[in-house]
């Protein structure tokens, strides 16, 4: 498809009569381009990352996502009570996408930013749109890492990972959240944002992963914020939990089986 750089379009919302049935991962939006329309489903986050400035568009501007910045300021606020120094570190963004949070994770001064997303759409928008932020930025899939690419993750010697709206909804799966996060040195930090419900069930999916980890000493949470991550295409407040925590152990890949999403 041709890229739409520098090309006008409007952005659409689904019309009032379908707003209420979307559940959240299906939620599409339609951009038009001289008079013709195209849809795109959220999650149909390659379609989104090729059209330069639209994540920002839609998430940011139309639907206020605050998440990127919520977390952001919270890992901020856990390095400082901790006294460490931001430049010190470096820092894994999993589920980078086009580099908004890499972005606030500069502002924040951390010394060296490495990315990697599954989608090389991904790669190539945070490229395009943040030049240079990135030391790094990889496109692949955690869940199936070849040698050379594992060896040239672990050179990074991650201090700190951040993952943003990226868990749950079918995303990013335990197994490849519990690979990135075992890339992370002892001690480390993790921040991380989720759907409200999915950190509440403490016992299956994702919240059951969490809550173990906390359970046995391989987490230590240090701050945790509810708050609106976003609204939904029908204006509804979408509650999610942004949490920061130190990691202590690498947590063991098998226990990922009995959480799977
Ligand atoms: C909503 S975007 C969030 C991007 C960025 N973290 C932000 O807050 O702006 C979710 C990202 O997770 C990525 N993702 C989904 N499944 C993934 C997986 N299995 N491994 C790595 N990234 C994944 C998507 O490609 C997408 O870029």
């Amino acid at each position: 498809m041709a890229t739409l750089d520098n090309v006008d379009y409007e952005l659409h919302l689904p019309p009032k009569h379908a707003r209420g049935e979307l559940d959240q991962d299906e939620e599409w939006c339609e951009i038009e381009i001289d008079g013709e329309r195209r849809r795109i489903r959220f999650h149909d986050y390659a379609e989104i990352y090729d059209v330069p400035g639209l994540y920002e568009r839609l998430f940011a501007d139309r639907l206020d996502c605050q998440s990127p910045r919520v977390v952001a300021d919270l890992l901020g606020e856990a390095l400082r009570d901790a006294g460490l120094k931001p430049e010190r570190l470096t820092a894994l963004d999993f589920g980078a996408g086009n580099g908004m949070v890499g972005e606030l994770l500069a502002e924040l001064a951390v010394g060296e930013i490495v990315g990697v997303d599954l989608l090389p759409e991904a790669r190539d928008a945070a490229h395009r749109d943040r030049p240079g932020l990135y030391e790094a930025y990889y496109a692949l899939d955690m869940t199936q890492l070849a040698p050379e690419q594992r060896r040239d993750l672990m050179r990074h010697d991650f201090d700190v990972m951040t993952c943003v709206a990226a868990l749950g909804f079918g995303d990013i799966p335990p197994l490849a959240f519990a690979e990135a996060f075992n890339l992370v040195g002892s001690p480390g930090w993790v921040a991380f944002n989720i759907r409200d419900r999915f950190v509440e069930e403490r016992c299956s999916g994702f919240g059951g992963l969490i809550a173990r980890m906390f359970r046995e000493g391989i987490l230590e949470e240090r701050t945790r914020t509810r708050y609106i991550h976003r609204v939904s295409v029908d204006g509804e407040p979408l509650e999610y939990v942004a949490l920061v925590a130190e990691k202590h152990a690498d947590v063991p890949l098998d226990w990922t089986h009995d959480y799977s999403d």
